[in-house]
């Protein structure tokens, strides 16, 4: 059974039992506590603490998700950091009974695979949490046969993610040795002080590797032999595309990275130092690492890229084989002549702890992964947690100077700009406040039902998604442009309030409906224009932004494109010279 059959059977089963199929939400999280989206249920966090879905009470979404804690487990049979996750989900609908039996008749009747033993939750006495004997018996009574297991919280409690949210006992379903399911039931809400409450309406949040489930579907030993991976492995004519010669943990560690960076450039992110382009980073490089020490022309990942974009374009429009390439490209030029550099160090140095290693990633740019692999025996007592504490302080000290807070690949929600230059921060700024423009200008085209529905700045472009049905005309898109252009020549300032939440949305503040806001919210208003009178945009916001219009510079639309059915993607950049405008 292929990927795709895999995919359409598990959409159109929860679709036949009342499901609506939601798109999967971007890799770079909403949440500003967690740096990726790491399961399927994050997109939905609000719905389970009672503010209503659009998508009514029960979902279904194949979710991308991206994990840094496995990135060390990469390369055996199970693990790695870009995935992709089945999750059916209810907010106030189902619960234990529904839940358990859908994933029943799903992979053992619908799948016909042998479930080899589930788990439940036997409680956690120190935060007065009860064992979910409820599961237990719902098993006992669906298939009598399964052997069940019990686990406390360790192992079979889920969440949140990020600093509080919904968490709940999970049941997890294993098949040959391996977890394949885990069925969340958000009964807790556990806030920033670590506290657990009850929430009034308990939710459902499964989640279902697919790569795992195509191992298990297609009866192989890991998930690098199912097609999700084979396929990329090889080219047209079915040649392999990594030589033979790189050791078996390698080869699988390439394609891991390679699907990760395809991914991660799709959302947005771009090598940095910082965060999400820290960890792109890191992936480049250990890929660029293989290239070297394999040392054969015919090794190209680029070549992988394009298997990646081919492979999985059909599901995610936005994978770009082009910008995946040119990135890929400008980190390789820089990274490989301090690579052979830093290759020739390590080969002297007697030992590598965890100074050492920190110098080598100062000095040559070698990441962690790189450095405890090529450094072998001498590396043996290096670890993860000593280079990132050496990591973390470094950063902290350079932090200390500056005004703002550093870290990241471009413009946050909560108005912190991240791991820029001078140059790029204004940049960043000068997108910000054309991005407001845009919603607007967006607004005044096609009426006020167009609301932002994600938003991604860096210091090359904007990013901007809203619902549409229809690819835009070359007119709109042109319109669209001489209207930003217009408001950015009419030279309006731009000024923020602060102000209670209500009277901002009374007052027609536009807004991002994902967000939570808090009481006192800014809102940034652009304008009065002298003709009206009025703001021409306002909006909900944290800033920072330019002082005047006139600042941005002319604004140009280099891409409009579809994200998902309902959903269009525009992507703008502001050109270099303002002043030439005013
Ligand atoms: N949130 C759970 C997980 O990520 C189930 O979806 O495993």
């Amino acid at each position: 059974m292929t990927s795709k059959k895999i995919r359409e059977l598990f959409l159109d089963f929860f679709k036949q039992r009342g499901h609506a199929i939601v798109p999967s939400s971007s890799l770079i999280s909403d949440d500003p506590s967690v740096l990726f989206t790491t399961a399927g249920m994050q997109q939905f966090k609000p719905y389970y603490l009672g503010e209503k879905s659009p998508y009514g009470k029960n979902v279904v979404s194949i979710q991308k998700c991206f994990r840094t804690s496995d990135i060390d487990a990469v390369g055996d049979e199970s693990h790695l950091t870009f995935f992709e996750m089945l999750g059916n989900f209810s907010f106030g609908g189902y619960f234990k009974e529904k839940a358990i039996e859908y994933a029943y008749e799903f992979l053992a009747k619908k799948l016909k695979l042998k479930i080899g033993y589930v788990s439940v939750f036997d409680g956690d006495k120190e935060n007065n949490i009860p064992p979910d004997e409820e599961s237990e018996k719902i098993w006992e009574k669906i298939d009598g046969d399964i052997e069940i297991r019990k686990a406390g919280k360790k192992d079979n409690f889920w969440g949140p993610t990020g600093e509080e949210g919904p968490c709940g006992p999970t049941t997890e379903i294993y098949i040959n040795g391996i977890e394949i399911w885990n069925i969340v039931f958000n009964e807790y809400y556990k806030d920033k002080n670590g506290k657990f409450t009850k929430l009034k309406t308990p939710g459902v949040d499964t989640g279902m590797g697919l790569e795992r489930l195509a191992m298990a579907a297609q009866n192989k030993p890991t998930i690098f032999e199912t097609d999700l991976f084979t396929d990329m492995a090889v080219d047209e004519l079915g040649q392999p595309l990594i030589p033979d010669e790189l050791p078996f943990r390698a080869k699988r560690v390439t394609l891991d990275h390679a699907r990760g960076i395809a991914f991660l450039i799709a959302d947005g992110v771009f090598p940095s130092n910082k965060d999400a382009g820290y960890v792109l980073r890191r992936l480049m490089r250990r890929i660029i690492t293989y290239e070297q020490i394999a040392n054969n022309p015919s090794f190209d990942v680029k070549k992988i890229f394009h298997r990646v974009t081919q492979k999985y374009g059909e599901f995610y429009p936005d994978l770009d084989f082009a910008d995946t390439s040119r990135l890929f490209d400008e980190e390789d030029v820089k990274f490989t002549a301090a690579l052979k550099q830093g290759l020739k160090e390590m080969d002297k140095a007697e030992f590598i702890d965890a100074d050492i290693a920190f110098d080598f990633y100062q000095s040559y740019g070698l990441p962690y992964e790189i450095i405890k692999e090529l450094g072998k025996e001498k590396a043996k007592k290096l670890t993860r947690e000593d280079f990132d504490e050496k990591f973390k302080k470094h950063q902290e000290i350079s932090r200390a100077g500056l005004d703002k807070k550093f870290g990241g690949h471009g413009l946050k929600e909560d108005g912190e700009i991240t791991g820029a230059s001078d140059d790029e921060k204004q940049k960043l700024i000068r997108l910000h406040t054309a991005t407001h423009l845009l919603h607007q200008a967006l607004a005044d085209l096609f009426g006020n039902e167009i609301k932002q529905m994600g938003s991604d700045i860096n210091p090359e472009r904007l990013r901007f998604d809203f619902p549409f049905e229809r690819k835009l005309t070359a007119e709109e898109i042109v319109k669209l442009e001489t209207i930003v252009n217009q408001k950015i020549k009419e030279n309006l300032p731009v000024r923020f309030e602060e102000k209670s939440k209500e009277e901002a949305v009374s007052e027609g503040a536009m807004a991002f409906f994902k967000t939570k806001y808090p009481d006192r919210v800014k809102v940034y208003s652009i304008g009065p224009s002298t003709s009206s009178g009025q703001a021409y945009s306002k909006e909900i916001c944290n800033g920072p932004h330019v002082r005047n219009t006139a600042e941005i510079g002319r604004f140009k639309i280099i891409k409009e494109e579809s994200v998902s059915a309902g959903v269009r993607r525009i992507k703008a950049v502001v050109e270099e010279k303002p002043n030439e405008l005013s």
